[in-house]
């Protein structure tokens, strides 16, 4: 995992004169939240918060949010909350370590589960079970092993758009290991293309994520997929009988 801090910061020192807002997705993520916990304000945990945009749209959407985030796309999230006029207690630390308080009505990890091996997999999964109130929800992506293994040898180049925020002209193949059910996707500036950073993601198909789940203290509610956005899929858990 000693790869993450490097990869996030540094994609998010690309990205992020773009990226760093509350976007339409960041809504949907906290209309997400109303589908599957009712009307009513609620104490959310949000992990691996990025920028910020989705824990902006959850306070907005009237609950109280603590997010939690390592890397440096942490620092556009006081910038997000102050422009929005919201309250977003931002904890910056390693979700596997940090104590983020709670215990919450929902957990929510969009957009990054999946990195690590199994067993880091499960212990956060036993950390989230552990957060969590009775009766709380826990939201997840979970990346799909079908649509990351379809990309597999795929290259993708941008050109820079600076007047879009995008000032750095980049590349990106996308690789899928079928044995470890684990997509790599590699990025690079194009004139620098000795210098490669690369995300490694660990994609779970619904029924191994449930064999997952055994002993963790969580059990599988319910999936939902996305046809327009098949790359990954919500996994629905709550705790599970004792
Ligand atoms: C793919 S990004 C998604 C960010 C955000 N959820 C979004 O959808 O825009 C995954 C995020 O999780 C963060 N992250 C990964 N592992 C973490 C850990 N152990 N503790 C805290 N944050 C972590 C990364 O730094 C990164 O910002």
């Amino acid at each position: 995992m000693d790869w993450v801090e490097e990869f996030y910061s540094r994609t998010g020192a690309w990205w992020g004169g773009a990226e760093a807002v509350v976007s339409d997705d960041d809504r949907e993520r906290a209309g997400r939240i109303r589908a599957h916990t009712g009307d009513g304000p609620r104490k959310v945990l949000e992990l691996g918060s990025g920028y910020g945009g989705a824990a902006v749209a959850t306070a907005l959407a009237g609950h109280d949010v603590t997010a939690v985030e390592l890397g440096a796309r942490a620092d556009h999230t006081p910038r997000l909350a102050g422009e929005n006029g919201v309250r977003v207690t931002l904890v910056r630390g390693d979700f596997y370590t940090t104590d983020p308080g709670g215990p919450f009505d929902v957990v929510a990890y969009w957009d990054g589960f999946g990195v690590g091996a199994d067993d880091d997999q499960r212990r956060l999964l036993t950390r989230i079970a552990g957060w969590l109130t009775p009766g709380g929800v826990a939201l997840i992506d979970v990346y799909n092993p079908f649509d990351w293994a379809a990309q597999h040898g795929v290259r993708e180049h941008r050109d820079a758009r600076p007047g879009d925020g995008y000032p750095h002209e980049l590349d990106r193949l996308f690789t899928f290991d079928q044995r470890a059910c684990v997509a790599t996707d590699t990025w690079w500036e194009t004139a620098r293309p000795d210098r490669r950073y690369s995300q490694r993601l660990r994609c779970y198909t619904p029924a191994d994520l449930a064999l997952l789940l055994t002993g963790t203290g969580l059990t599988l509610h319910g999936t939902h997929h996305d046809d327009d956005d098949s790359w990954s899929y919500l996994a629905v858990m709550g705790a599970a009988a004792p």
